[in-house]
């Protein structure tokens, strides 16, 4: 049922996420020619009075890099829908007009297809399934499918998270759900498993005898500009840590899937996720950038963080004793993600003369994509002595001629296509919730106090400090330089 007509349903049409992520994230898949203009149909369904050309200017300026006529083929492919989010009017009204397209396309042989994007605020999740369910499904008449993406926030806490998953579990199957957590659409995230099970070189070396520490960092150089009082509600560990950092913690920590098949693969992670020991709090730092509060609609009293680094610690035979810690922070010195994999220290060290750095094996998520391995090699010339280098896979060197296509565009392919593998299952998302929940309901209670950071910092020392005392040694004086193309 991968053939035929398809309608796909942007809620929310005329919000940031869907202008800066969703209609490019579409419009690259048509230019690949994913989406072909014989067979698929973009409705966009929002509260705002908009003619259908009102919504293509909007969006019309999001979408780069293509030619007018380009343009304009898949902007013409694109209707525009207005209602509210719990009237049965407006939905009655969207799905006549999907219908009304379906009927006109010649589709005898093919069946149809419908995909709901929610690009909305999850407050009105509950009501917009309801209101799909009623009156928007593909009629039983038809083969085909009907799919519904949705984006986190999944609720706060573990409880309103498992309200949030019953409502939507009675109007939809689980293999009508795609939670979308897009670190998982990113190249170098989906490239974790091939590296780890089909190397021979990493196979052995993956556990707590020779891995002395894992970091996963996310940094930002900007603040919560403009978001500040949606953000206040969150914080940095809702906003990243509990999903997006998880996600790939799940990735690097878990055992090796039965197979590939998606259920093989969420297995393994609902699995390391159970493993993960509560969260202590002298191994969590929390902080907050000067200058947060000055946006009006933050609550002057806010203990928000928008920075934290967080220790998890699996109990299981490969990770005893492993600490990963998990960090990420607003208003940094740098934009970056990354995993470093910190080994120990070889034994026996015959070049006493220096302390050698360690083998560090670093996964550069964004921006320039590269792994490198971090080497202790003899410096070269005449005197005998040694110095950290690196082995180096930057992609913009080595893959000069591939556009690395970005995380919407593929998980809405995904979606497309039936493939649930990079997407989060309700349970999964339970486990995530049941490690963090503790913590933040601490946090929201001032059990534990955000410290101040001055932005374009490294975030507080106090981070610092931790990350040496679980064990990881910085190479002073190294710094990798991703290389620049001729
Ligand atoms: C979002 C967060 O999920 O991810 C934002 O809500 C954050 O706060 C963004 O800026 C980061 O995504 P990326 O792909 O730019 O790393």
């Amino acid at each position: 049922s991968e053939s035929g007509c398809l309608s796909i349903v942007v809620l929310g049409a005329s919000g940031d996420l869907a202008k800066k992520k969703t209609f490019p994230a579409l419009f690259h898949l048509f230019q690949q020619g994913f989406l072909q203009a014989g067979e698929v149909h973009i409705f966009g369904y929002a509260r705002s009075n908009l003619s259908d050309d009102g919504l293509r200017e909007r969006i019309r300026g999001y979408l780069n890099g293509a030619s007018d006529e380009h343009l304009s083929q898949f902007l013409q492919l694109i209707k525009y829908v207005s209602g509210s989010y719990d009237s049965g009017e407006g939905f009655e009204l969207l799905n006549n007009t999907i219908s009304d397209y379906e009927t006109s396309k010649n589709n005898e042989s093919g069946s149809y297809r419908r995909l709901f994007y929610l690009a909305l605020p999850p407050s009105v999740y509950p009501s917009v399934c309801k209101m799909i369910r009623s009156y928007c499904m593909n009629p039983s008449s038809h083969t085909g499918w009907t799919r519904v993406i949705v984006e986190k926030p999944f609720g706060k806490d573990l409880d309103s998270s498992e309200k949030l998953s019953a409502e939507l579990g009675k109007l939809f199957e689980e293999d009508q759900l795609y939670r979308i957590d897009h670190y998982l659409g990113k190249e170098l995230v989906q490239n974790l498993l091939v590296l780890r099970f089909a190397n021979r070189l990493f196979l052995p070396l993956w556990n707590h005898d020779n891995i002395a520490n894992v970091q996963i960092v996310f940094k930002e150089d900007f603040g919560t500009e403009g978001r500040g009082g949606y953000f206040d509600q969150y914080g940095i560990i809702r906003d990243i840590i509990q999903n997006h950092l998880l996600q790939v913690f799940c990735l690097v920590a878990m055992e090796k899937p039965v197979s590939l098949k998606p259920e093989h693969i969420r297995d393994e992670k609902v699995k390391v996720l159970q493993s993960v020991e509560p969260i202590q709090h002298e191994e969590v730092v929390i902080g907050q950038y000067d200058g947060y509060k000055d946006d009006p609609t933050v609550p002057d009293e806010s203990n928000t963080p928008t920075y934290a680094s967080v220790v998890l610690r699996v109990h299981n035979e490969r990770w005893e004793g492993v600490p990963f810690i998990l960090k990420a922070g607003k208003a940094l010195n740098s934009r970056k993600a990354e995993i470093r994999v910190q080994f120990k220290d070889a034994p026996g060290d015959i070049f006493r003369c220096k302390k050698q750095g360690r083998n560090e094996f670093v996964i550069r998520l964004q921006p320039s994509e590269a792994m490198y391995m971090k080497l202790t090699v003899k410096k070269p010339g005449l005197e005998m002595a040694t110095e950290q280098s690196e082995l180096d896979l930057s992609y913009g060197m080595r893959y000069q001629d591939v556009k690395i296509p970005e995380a919407y565009e593929r998980l809405i392919l995904d979606t497309i296509r039936g493939d649930q593998q990079h997407f989060v299952r309700r349970d999964e998302l339970r486990a995530a919730w049941e490690i963090f929940t503790p913590l933040l309901h601490d946090i929201d209670a001032g059990k534990l106090k955000s410290v101040s950071y001055k932005p374009g910092t490294r975030g507080p020392q106090e981070a610092d400090e931790m990350s040496r005392r679980m064990g990881y040694v910085q190479t002073h004086g190294y710094i990798w330089v991703p290389p620049i193309l001729a």
